[in-house]
């Protein structure tokens, strides 16, 4: 065969992929047949070249697709994660939990702890993992989250069902904590996690410890302690206890000093 003939071969071969809607195969179809010639590959090796270049292009695509539509922040991931800077997040712990197991099974994780501490940082490094394991995930920053329930409180049970909040596989909640809630707020809050318990998963970070919790939901002993029990039964609580990476140049800058 002549190499002008092989070459038309190629681009009608090409087109065809194309139009079944394969594009990263179409792509790769040319070097990928080239080495096969080179090397002499036999043509079932050839095709699973071609298949897996497809695989791994729609899986990509699909992956970026999902980090968008789940708005969570773009930049943290547990691979960029200092983990000797915060010894108080062991690295284990959160690598078992980067498994995925506890979102199958609806699980809650609470990060608690002061500024700075890299409680969101793991919650997106989490929520990045979800996404490449095929899990629905939504990011709401705390705020964001009422403003959306409130907007919702109108809603029949059946509506509201299907709102991201409560029928994504992993909710992420961050930043709870920096305002008290309202009594309409946490009881809207408190719908949330009943109809999430055992249901979904959530990862929620706070400044806030478990015992300020009812002055954080409206004071009302009652609804705190009904969320609570909710949240903590089978959550996995990680007390972040350390040092402020925002403020880790200034301390090393004042500790010269001294
Ligand atoms: N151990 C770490 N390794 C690398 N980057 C970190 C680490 N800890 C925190 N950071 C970075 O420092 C900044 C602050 O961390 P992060 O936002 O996670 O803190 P936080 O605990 O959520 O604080 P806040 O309570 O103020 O929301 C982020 O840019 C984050 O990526
Ligand atoms: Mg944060």
């Amino acid at each position: 065969m002549t190499a002008a003939r092989m070459k038309l071969d190629i681009d009608t071969t090409r087109d065809k992929l194309a139009a079944l809607g394969c594009p990263h195969a179409a792509e790769a179809l040319e070097p990928l047949l080239a080495e096969a010639v080179r090397d002499e590959i036999a043509p079932h090796l050839f095709l699973d070249r071609l298949l897996r270049v497809e695989v791994a292009g729609r899986e990509e695509r699909r992956i970026r697709t999902m980090l968008k539509l789940s708005k969570i922040p773009t930049g943290q991931t547990l691979e960029n994660f200092d983990f000797a800077f915060q010894p108080a997040i062991e690295r284990s712990r959160i690598e078992t939990l980067a498994t995925g197991s506890w979102i199958r099974n609806g699980e809650v994780v609470l990060l608690q702890g002061p500024p700075g501490v890299g409680k969101s940082h793991i919650l997106v490094g989490l929520g990045v993992r979800a996404i490449q394991q095929g899990f629905s995930v939504q990011y709401f920053r705390f705020d964001e989250l009422l403003t959306a329930l409130k907007t919702d409180a109108h809603l029949k049970p059946q509506t509201l069902k299907s709102r991201k909040y409560m029928s994504t596989a992993l909710l992420l909640v961050d930043e709870m904590g920096y305002d008290p809630m309202t009594r309409e707020e946490a009881s809207l809050f408190f719908r949330l996690v009943s109809y999430r318990y055992g249901r979904g998963a959530m990862i929620i970070t706070t400044n806030k410890s478990i015992r300020d919790w009812t002055e954080l939901l409206a004071g009302d002993e009652v609804l705190a302690t009904a969320i609570l029990d909710r949240l903590l039964h089978r959550a996995h609580v990680l007390n972040v206890k350390g040092r402020s990476y925002r403020l880790r140049d200034l301390e090393d800058a004042l500790k010269l000093k001294t």
